[in-house]
């Protein structure tokens, strides 16, 4: 049945499991053909709470019914309650609102080059990111990205990014310069495989960020929003960041994307510097209000237990080598390449997975209970058991 979609339709730019997913309950997706699937993946990090909760639609129907959209040029009560519970929570101090996390970087790039443009001129608008970094598709991320792969196809390429070794102060001291303005660094790398940054390195280039007034920009689209066991992952760092950026679990299941800036950086963009017609919507802010007010501390312990339980379980696999990660956030290596392959008999036993590089990648709706644990590792256990 499935052959029969008409894919001819779409840019062929997704590899795409062969499934349709049509609705959902929980952690649970069902295909058109009625299959339910437990799934691990949360539309890449992004259905924080699951499928079909009954309070959150309601929230977004109330909104439907009201107004979802009226641009930027009117004030907008969804978009400023959506910004003041982020600067609540986090001592941001003000918040620009994109629509993907590519975009949101976009944003956090263009703040940092005109911070340093305003205040030290030209010639200082370099900024440092890592070696299997990602940060997205836009011209510009691509360049950010710190793996060649994206390097290729699209040139001419934005110019002013350096790549530095992860987890490597020594390479980060060589390439920085004097003309760098800015670091931009995921904590823990997600579409490169799950690369954990260690602390010190992360500190030490804070400390050095501070003293050479160069912005820390932290991108937790990945990482933030629960995923990890705190609303963002940069607390469990104990790290004082100039810019960090957002999206995915942000929206809850709808597309938008955010950037945090703190005290530094707050008053860099002025009227006309940036904007987006859809920044800021009503409805997606809405369903961020909803995420914001529905996460907690007793939820982000449950992540944080929950991920040391799910990762001790996983190393009892065969062919497991290591797991990567934190809370909802895990990288599974193998001592074997065939993480697509597994991912692939996982879908045909009912278990949804996605990869990064050589990994599995769990990135489950944070609200998935020790027993949904346990039933996906037995799943798992079983398809690696069979693996020669
Ligand atoms: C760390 C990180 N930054 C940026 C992005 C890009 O986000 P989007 O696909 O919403 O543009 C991603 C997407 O996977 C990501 O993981």
């Amino acid at each position: 049945m499935n052959d029969k979609i008409p894919r001819q339709y779409l840019a062929a730019t997704y590899r795409q499991y062969p499934i349709m997913p049509i609705e959902g309950k929980g952690c649970r997706l069902i295909d058109r053909q009625g299959k339910s699937y437990l799934d691990l993946t949360s539309g890449i990090g992004v259905n924080v709470f699951g499928y079909g909760n009954n309070d959150w639609q309601q929230a977004m129907i109330k909104q439907i019914y009201r107004l979802t959209h009226c641009s930027n040029l009117f004030l907008n009560e969804q978009a400023i309650e959506c910004a003041r519970l982020l600067c609540e929570k986090t001592g941001c101090e003000r918040v620009f609102f994109a629509n993907s996390g590519a975009e949101s970087n976009e944003g956090a790039i263009k703040a940092a080059r005109k911070y340093s443009h305003d205040r030290y001129g030209e010639n200082r608008s370099e900024i440092l990111t890592l070696t299997n970094s990602f940060h997205g598709r836009t011209i510009t991320t691509l360049s950010a990205n710190g793996q060649s792969v994206f390097h290729q196809h699209y040139m001419p390429f934005t110019e002013g990014f350096q790549h530095v070794y992860t987890n490597d102060i020594n390479d980060f001291k060589h390439k920085l310069s004097s003309r760098t303005c800015a670091v931009m660094l995921e904590l823990i790398q997600g579409e490169g495989g799950v690369n954990e940054l260690t602390p010190a390195f992360v500190n030490e280039i804070q400390a050095i960020c501070k003293e050479r007034d160069i912005l820390l920009i932290i991108d937790e689209v990945q990482t933030g929003i629960g995923r990890c066991g705190s609303l963002f992952l940069y607390e469990q760092y104990h790290l004082t960041p100039d810019i960090v950026t957002c999206a995915k679990g942000l929206g809850g299941g709808l597309p938008i994307g955010a950037v945090l800036f703190f005290h530094k950086t707050k008053d860099v963009f002025q009227q006309g510097d940036h904007g987006s017609t859809f920044g800021g919507n009503m409805l997606s802010c809405t369903s961020a209000i909803y995420v914001l007010t529905h996460l907690n501390e007793k939820l982000y312990r449950d992540i944080r237990e929950n991920g040391i339980y799910f990762k001790q379980e996983l190393l009892k696999c065969p062919h497991v080598e290591a797991v990567s990660g934190r809370g909802y956030m895990l990288g599974i290596r193998f001592d074997r390449p065939f993480a697509q392959h597994i991912a692939h008999r996982c879908m045909e036993n009912n278990l949804l997975v996605t990869t990064a590089k050589n990994h599995i990648r769990l990135l489950p709706p944070l609200v998935l209970t020790r027993a949904e644990i346990d039933e996906a590792v037995t799943i798992l256990k079983g398809i690696l058991n069979t693996e020669p």
